[in-house]
């Protein structure tokens, strides 16, 4: 069962808010890899949010929940790295965060594979309000400790590779 969170994302997105799909440079950690990881994560979920606004629920979304859990894998693994590297005071906590975000998305994912696809229609919202409020109040306290050469520059999807070897 999706928890009583995954089911309240949050604010809805409109045509009001849409541009909360968008990165902006205060939300930069200093790190050009780390930083299209996460406008990456802010595209994806706009591309589902326009997919599933325009009446999708098949295939195109079954990848886009395949792209986003390689995402999620990839990029918490990227930053689980430079963190240990660093020795980074904060890294137990952060780290149960992307572990606590990982699950509500898989869970998520699996209730659509098993074919309640209204699931995904929470998606954008909470991907794009946990991205936004993860990167403020997390990924910007390790902005100090870590450096360009603390941080694996790989393509993600080699970064997702290993995460799935480390599990
Ligand atoms: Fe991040
Ligand atoms: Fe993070």
């Amino acid at each position: 069962m999706p928890s009583e969170q995954a089911n309240k994302p949050g604010i809805a997105v409109n045509k009001s808010n849409i541009s909360i799909f968008e990165f902006s440079p205060e939300m930069s950690v200093g790190n050009e890899t780390i930083d299209a990881d996460h406008k990456a994560f802010f595209e994806l979920a706009k591309l589902l949010h326009y997919t599933l606004s325009g009446g999708e629920r098949g295939v195109i979304v079954l990848s886009s929940l395949a792209i986003l859990e390689e995402y999620v894998d990839g990029h918490f693994l990227r930053e689980e790295k430079a963190m240990r590297k660093v020795s980074y005071s904060n890294f137990a906590e952060h780290r149960l965060k992307h572990n606590q975000f990982r699950a509500r998305i898989k869970a998520i994912s699996e209730v659509f594979q098993q074919g309640i696809t209204s699931a995904a229609d929470d998606l954008p919202p909470l991907v794009v309000h946990w991205l936004r409020s993860h990167i403020a109040n997390e990924d910007q306290r390790y902005k100090r400790w870590i450096n360009n050469s603390a941080v694996d520059n790989r393509p993600l999807v080699y970064l997702a590779m290993e995460a799935e070897h480390e599990t």
